[in-house]
């Protein structure tokens, strides 16, 4: 498997676990963050819709982040300013990565519940992992809406996600908060280094004071990018593979049909919907990029 960090030991923990805690940003890189979050807000567009798509349907989102909003300007301004203070602590942490997405997380008050979900995959999880940096501008918490996981759950559930694409673990969500997150409770400009096939969570902002954290995603630097995506209402029992630039993300409207990809293949979906028992069986058995071991496959017969 291709290496994700450069350093050993946290690569091992990032393998075992699905994420690392990890020193980030300054002092002042965070307040220049934060500052420039204001200032680059001028530019949002608001949020996109499913009107902009032409569908006359509701929609309501709980948390507020810069994939979501209109003007893709906005969107590439916002990665531009993140990666550039980023990039160099990523750049020697990480093993050759490039960043395809960049959001501002927005918690005000009362708001910002991110259901239990994983990240859609970005790229080939066979050959690689793709990687998201989590990383809170005030000191997180519980309480304001830190980053919660499900250690160990990365590379076990939902192999093929996209927007479109029915999700394994959707019927369980609720127990799997009750019974299985640990929370990141980390400081502001520290950071935590997930595979975006880890099971995640967090909680609205129950405090009175704004949070904002900020979230890159990268994938590997020869790796193309892929979008998995599903046509419901033409065929449910399809995922066609779609390589895709960079710009495919900015101009992203998660109910209007892409237009600019390059189709790479098809990939036959069955619907399954895992009981919490099965859950918990997958979560310790083998992961999608990974041949079982004997013992594993000595488990499986026998149970
Ligand atoms: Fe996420």
């Amino acid at each position: 498997m291709r290496p994700v960090l450069r350093d050993e030991k946290l690569e091992a923990e990032f393998q075992k676990n699905g994420y690392v805690h990890v020193p980030f940003l300054s002092k002042e890189e965070v307040k220049y963050l934060w500052d420039k979050f204001f200032e680059v807000l001028k530019t949002s567009g608001g949020h996109v819709s499913p009107k902009d798509a032409g569908l006359d349907m509701d929609y309501t989102i709980t948390y507020d982040f810069t994939f979501i909003d209109r003007n893709p300007d906005h969107k590439r301004e916002v990665l531009k300013i993140i990666d550039e203070v980023f990039r160099p602590h990523y750049e020697k942490l990480l093993a050759d990565y490039k960043p395809i997405i960049a959001n501002y997380i927005r918690k005000e008050e009362q708001t910002g519940e991110v259901p239990l979900h994983e990240n859609w995959a970005f790229a080939d999880e066979k050959k690689c992992c793709t990687v998201s940096i989590w990383c809170p501008l005030v000191d997180s918490h519980r309480g304001n809406g830190a980053l919660e996981v499900v250690p160990g759950s990365h590379k076990r559930f939902g192999q093929f996600r996209g927007p479109m694409i029915p999700w394994e673990l959707e019927g369980i969500k609720d127990d799997i908060i009750k019974n299985d997150l640990v929370t990141c409770g980390i400081k502001a400009g520290e950071a935590i280094i997930l595979d975006d096939s880890i099971v995640h969570y967090s909680h609205p902002n129950t405090t009175s004071d704004l949070r904002i954290a900020i979230q890159l995603i990268l994938i590997p630097n020869e790796e193309p990018a892929i979008h998995y995506h599903m046509n419901q209402a033409v065929d449910n029992k399809t995922i066609n593979i779609l390589e895709v630039e960079q710009d495919f993300f900015m101009e992203f409207n998660p109910w209007k049909q892409p237009t600019e990809f390059k189709k790479v293949g098809e990939i036959p979906f069955v619907q399954k919907d895992l009981t919490y028992a099965e859950y918990r069986k997958k979560l310790n058995g083998p992961r999608y990029d990974e041949k079982p071991t004997f013992m594993q496959r000595m488990k499986a017969v026998f149970s």
